[in-house]
């Protein structure tokens, strides 16, 4: 554990969150009060109740922005208190500020709002129906599906539905806001995009950026809720502070959490798809209506990682996809792990699943047979190379020993009434980089002090996923050093300017980069030095082990020594770094071109067991065989691979987001949304990591880890849906996440939707 000094802190719980950090004794609480319908235009403000309960009672609105009243950077369509409407169910109105929490609360309950009731739309359906949309339409494409479609044996179409997911990151969105020396704002956010704190800070205060300061700690869970929402909130708090003169902590409680944030994106989806007599897909066209909620937010990249995930991990010559960017009176939804993927990769797998019906085959032999090889040119442009799709599916297949199994099943089904079981398995191809082309950089800060001590500061925010760990590993690997030796630091806008957010599952990749990038400058001045003393050649110089060797010889010049003598020498032993990530190139109007700095491939099966009594059912076993590449750390890899399947599996078969038609949010607390929990959970997981392979866009040829496992969750959708099927072989054909018990009951009925 000695690598992973955090965790042990979390275990612990001596982990400080922002809302566990000492306040200062002059410290306000804030509170937002939230409208209570979907869509409302204000006609009046009164603040008198609320400021007559206390006299540190202060409400803030609209008008006292004192800079641009807006943190939309997409799109400025979302303004940090609404001047005349409101657009969903939960939005903040008005911002209270009090001595106490429990003050500012009820303050806020106290502020009487005069509105009138305005259309209320919440199906992406019917907001497209309506032109109600956030921007143009985007669409993929390559060949020619209408010649393609001509020459299909079989076409098949249908409807897929996804409903959204909500985080439950552990901390809820939170900041503490001051304004310290006479004028500069500093702040805390639980954010995974300090530099966008910091620009929408700037913005809605008027301020230069140099003026504001954002440090992010280590967060508890982000998820990609705090990748773009984080700002409100800070930005919130940060109005507080700049108008108060007094330090202000605003930090949600659950339940507004739930209402107020974006969630993942519900999609509904039609498709079209086409193949030949053996079975090779020739055609694929898909509408995806995305469900986007009041504002843009992060949609339109979130959409083109959908259009470029339309095929799964298969190979489709010829392929046809339109997104739709609906705008709805729902809270505005965001990134979420998978980022848009995951709901096409649903898409791509329902259609498989409705062709192999029509084929009267199996889905498992189409699967294979369409999966994309060394070479191929993805529906995007891009040549795909270092292509693991293959290996991963056989090795899934021997290590579930496929055949076996599948006998096995049948042979339970054959033999049991009241209990069915069904089998499916889930290729994933998931493109590594940010979409939007120009967020694919990172820089890093790297000290070594005079006792050889080593501290590295990047851009990255440490929100669970280990990143920490991986980049004191990539800068210990690179000087040679046993890795305690290392300390990572916060992240903060002082240290690293202009940082990305920490997303996109480049986190470790792209800052681990730097880091390396950074350690090896210092490195070749250190060798220079070492040289020196010891009357050698810099290249025959190498650090092993806190040691210097020459030539493979141990130097007797220690780390310590050497780094003492630089400093000694005037040697700088400071380097910043920056890293770019090469050969991108995208076309965001056309969807074209090599977005991705490379592919994470992996294969899931999952089984499962039904109760046709309860309609409940149990998740047997998986078998997961993932590429990640030359894993930096195998239980932090590990440890992803199990917290995205299981976040995967809760989307598709547990958790249930629901609004009412009126958009009133009916799943806002953990009573009325259940997330996965280890009964949940398979009983046998049996996760194989493929051999590594060279991959120049990572450190020492790791891989990306965050975001790929989660779409693994799918394959429990498709186990459920083919043990109610080995229960009712012609019920009807529906694809609608999550699979409820609900669902199935319905599905057994004959009625499910
Ligand atoms: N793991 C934990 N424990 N907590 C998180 O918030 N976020 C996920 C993933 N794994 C997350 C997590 C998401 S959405 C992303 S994009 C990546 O971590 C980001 O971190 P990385 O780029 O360093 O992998
Ligand atoms: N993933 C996550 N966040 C992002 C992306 C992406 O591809 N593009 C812009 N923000
Ligand atoms: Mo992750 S959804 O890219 O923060």
């Amino acid at each position: 554990m000695k690598n992973r000094e955090a965790s042990v802190l979390n275990i612990k719980g001596l982990t400080k969150f922002v809302d566990d950090l000492p306040e200062p004794s002059d410290c306000l609480q804030a509170a937002v009060k939230l409208s209570e319908s979907a869509h409302g235009r204000i006609l009046s403000i009164s603040t008198e109740k609320a400021r007559a309960l206390d006299s540190s009672v202060m409400v803030i609105t609209a008008k006292d922005v004192p800079g641009e009243n807006q943190i939309g950077t997409n799109k400025s369509d979302e303004p940090v208190l609404p001047e005349s409407e409101w657009e969903y169910w939960g939005q903040p109105l008005v911002l209270v500020l009090a001595r106490t929490r429990n003050l500012a609360r009820k303050a806020a309950a106290l502020v009487e709002i005069k509105s009138e009731p305005l259309p209320v739309i919440t199906d992406p359906r019917e907001a497209a129906k309506q032109n109600s949309f956030i921007l143009p339409s985007s669409t993929a494409y390559c060949g020619d599906t209408v010649a393609a479609f001509a020459q299909c044996d079989y076409v098949v179409s249908g409807r897929v539905d996804s409903d959204g997911q909500e985080h439950v990151y552990l901390e809820t969105q939170g900041c503490f806001a001051e304004v310290r020396d006479g004028g500069k704002v500093f702040v805390i956010s639980s954010t995974q995009s300090p530099t966008g704190v910091q620009r929408s800070i700037a913005r809605c205060l008027g301020l230069p950026m140099s003026m504001v300061e954002v440090e992010a700690r280590r967060l508890g869970g982000g998820f990609g809720g705090k990748e773009e929402q984080a700002s409100y909130w800070a930005s919130l708090a940060a109005l507080g502070a700049f108008l108060t003169h007094k330090p202000v902590k605003l930090y949600l409680n659950r339940h507004e959490d739930m209402r107020a944030t974006g969630k993942r994106h519900p999609y509904s989806s039609d498709f079209r798809i086409g193949a030949d007599k053996e079975g090779h897909i020739l055609a694929f066209e898909a509408d995806y209506y995305q469900n986007s909620g009041s504002s843009c937010d992060l949609s339109p990249a979130i959409l083109s990682r959908t259009l470029l995930h339309a095929t799964g991990a298969y190979h489709i010559p010829n392929v046809r996809v339109t997104g739709y960017m609906c705008k709805t009176n729902l809270p505005s939804f965001t990134a979420f792990r998978g980022f848009g993927a995951p709901q096409s990769f649903f898409v791509i797998e329902s259609a498989i699943d409705l062709l192999a019906r029509k084929m009267g085959c199996s889905a498992v032999d189409i699967q294979r047979k369409n999966l994309v090889s060394e070479g191929d040119i993805s529906h995007y442009g891009m040549p795909m190379k270092r292509v693991r799709a293959k290996e991963a599916f056989d090795e899934v297949i021997a290590e579930s020993s496929w055949p076996q199994l599948k006998a096995e099943i049948e042979e339970f089904n054959a033999t049991h009434t009241t209990e069915k079981k069904g089998a499916a398995f889930l290729p994933i191809c998931f493109g590594i980089s940010f979409t939007n082309l120009f967020l694919n950089q990172a820089g890093a800060l790297v000290h070594v002090y005079t006792d050889g001590s080593i501290l590295v500061s990047t851009g990255a925010v440490e929100m669970g996923q280990q990143v920490s760990s991986k980049i004191a590993l990539v800068a210990a690997r690179t000087f040679g050093l046993p890795v305690d030796k290392i300390h990572v630091e916060r992240t903060s806008t002082l240290t690293v300017a202009n940082t990305v957010p920490t997303a996109a599952s480049t986190g470790a990749d792209m800052n681990g980069m730097a880091t390396q990038i950074a350690c090896n400058e210092i490195k070749a001045r250190l060798s220079k030095k070492a040289a020196e003393m010891l009357g050698v050649s810099p290249d025959s110089i190498e650090f092993r082990d806190g040691v210097v060797f020459s030539s493979g010889k141990d130097m007797g010049l220690t780390w310590n020594k050497l780094v003492s003598a630089a400093n000694m020498a005037r040697i700088d032993l400071s380097a910043h770094a920056y890293y770019a990530t090469p050969n991108l190139v995208f076309d965001a109007t056309r969807q074209w071109g090599s977005p991705f700095a490379y592919h994470v491939y992996g294969t899931a099966c999952v089984v499962a067991r039904v109760d046709l009594v309860r309609c409940t059912y149990k998740l047997e076993s998986a078998f997961i065989a993932h590429d990640v590449g030359n894993s930096l750390d195998e239980t932090i890899d590990l440890g992803q691979i199990e917290g995205g399947f299981a976040q995967g599996l809760g989307w598709a078969l547990l958790e249930d987001l629901r609004f009412g038609e009126d958009g009133r949010p009916l799943s806002d607390t953990l009573s009325t949304y259940k997330v996965p929990d280890e009964a949940f959970l398979p009983e046998n997981v049996k996760i194989k990591f493929l051999p590594g392979i060279e991959n120049w866009a990572a450190p020492f040829n790791s891989k990306a880890i965050g975001e790929p496992p989660l779409q693994y969750g799918i394959a429990g959708y498709f186990a459920v849906l083919n043990a109610l099927r080995a229960a009712k072989p012609n019920g009807p054909d529906f694809y609608s996440i999550p699979l409820i018990p609900e669902k199935i009951e319905k599905y057994l009925d004959g009625a499910a939707k």
